[in-house]
């Protein structure tokens, strides 16, 4: 057991739950269930990253599986939650989730005070409403855009750096390696479901196009716009083109599983990717690297959307000191370290960031620092409790768009007129 481990406050606050709980002399186990969606490997290695926290405790964590969609899991989250579901104890949540879903958790802010002195003070923030920290960060989230270092040296083609450049790289290389013989080969994958994930791609396309960032910090709704319109008619070109039509129901796994067999030029996919991308069972093992997503319309600005994954204690658990020990654990430097090393998920600790052995094993991770400090949030702050629909609007106007039903001219317009209305008024 490491220093760390011996004097951390999960130990701590683990031991004084279980003393006041039980009084000192009958300490009983206590079994924490904890739900989480997951991409990747992050449910098989759970078991191990919880461990430390089994054995130092006496206690056992019972992960509850969910889909992999954050917008599936939003929508159980909420039923189980107004229904006061005392049955599980932790809920993984999304960046975005913090101010819908605030008055369902347990505030941690002095209990973790220390320990979130620690993190990035932005990711506190995101997590806190009304002065109340609903959820403790475990890793934090930017996109890349995967390329082939392979098939651009034999193509003989720089990493593109506009949208334009590289839809143009993705054609040339999918076309030469069809007629050489790879039937299956395409320019690019990314995901295009109707899901939260299809407003962060989008997102960024329009960000990066000079097209806004759909409801602005202020609370305007901007995202009827020429600009945006013409970031929307850039990548429905894509779809049929260079990537497959099934692309319209792609999420991050699906997209991540085409490029892992070696289909692929480039992908937009989050950093989780990396390390499973250089895993001995996939086709591209040390043959990609990752750059910055492409500028748009104005040639200068990339843009990558803000993601993120946190830990809440559920109100209506009745193990609350007990979670709250876990979820201090998993948002502290131990479990961070390791999470970096086997998913390559972005540490929200700012000293893991210099740490010599997640830099060896997942080079992605100190060269995305800067990435994620200056991502695009989406707008959940400003859109407050409805946040989830204005996303899904946003989410349905861009998937007809992309699906050829409706120009992104008369898509986003509709849009702005549903968005208004939802606004109800002056303020969100
Ligand atoms: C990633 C991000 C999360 C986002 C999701 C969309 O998991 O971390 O914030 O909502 O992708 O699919």
């Amino acid at each position: 057991m490491t220093k760390f481990m011996k004097s951390a406050a999960w130990r701590a606050t683990a031991m004084a739950a279980a003393i006041s709980a039980f009084g000192a002399t009958s300490v009983l186990a206590e079994d924490i269930t904890y739900v989480s969606g997951a991409v990747g490997n992050a449910i098989d290695n759970f078991k191990a990253l919880v461990k430390p926290w089994e054995d130092a405790t006496g206690n056992t964590v019972t992960i509850v599986p969910m889909p992999a969609s954050t917008s599936d899991q939003f929508g159980q989250y909420r039923l189980w939650l107004a229904a006061g579901n005392s049955d599980i104890d932790l809920y993984q949540t999304d960046v975005i989730w913090a101010p819908q879903l605030a008055e369902h958790f347990v505030d941690l802010t002095e209990v973790a005070g220390e320990l979130a002195k620690t993190h990035f003070p932005s990711i506190i923030e995101s997590q806190t409403v009304d002065g109340k920290l609903v959820a403790l960060p475990i890793f934090t989230d930017a996109p890349a855009l995967y390329y082939r270092k392979d098939l651009l040296e034999k193509y003989n083609l720089p990493v593109p750096k506009t949208w334009e450049e590289m839809t143009a790289t993705a054609k040339t290389i999918q076309d030469g390696e069809r007629a050489a013989g790879n039937a299956d080969m395409w320019g690019f994958v990314w995901q295009g479901n109707a899901y939260e994930g299809l407003t962060c791609d989008a997102l960024e396309w329009l960000k990066s196009s000079g097209g806004g960032q759909i409801v602005e910090p202020d609370g305007t709704i901007s995202v009827n716009n020429p600009n945006a319109i013409a970031a929307l008619e850039l990548a429905k070109t894509w779809v049929g083109n260079i990537s497959p039509e099934g692309v319209l129901a792609y999420q991050e796994e699906e997209a991540r599983g085409l490029w892992q067999t070696g289909n692929a030029v480039f992908m937009r996919n989050w950093p989780y990717a990396y390390g499973l991308g250089n895993g001995d069972d996939s086709a591209v093992k040390g043959l990609f690297d990752v750059t910055t997503l492409p500028t748009g319309l104005d040639s200068t600005t990339s843009a990558a959307t803000l993601g993120g994954w946190n830990v809440a204690v559920s109100k209506y658990s009745k193990h609350q000191e007990a979670a709250i020990s876990l979820a201090m654990y998993l948002a502290g430097p131990e479990a961070q370290k390791q999470r970096a090393i086997n998913e390559s998920n972005l540490p929200t600790i700012i000293s893991l960031y210099d740490d010599a052995d997640i830099a060896a094993a997942q080079p992605i991770i100190p060269r995305w620092k800067d990435v994620f400090l200056q991502a695009v949030p989406r707008p959940s702050a400003p859109t407050r409790g409805k946040y989830n629909e204005v996303s899904s609007l946003f989410w349905n106007a861009v998937h007809n768009t992309l699906a050829g039903d409706g120009t992104a001219a008369d898509n986003l317009e509709e849009l702005e007129v549903l968005l208004t209305d939802l606004k109800g008024g002056e303020s969100w």
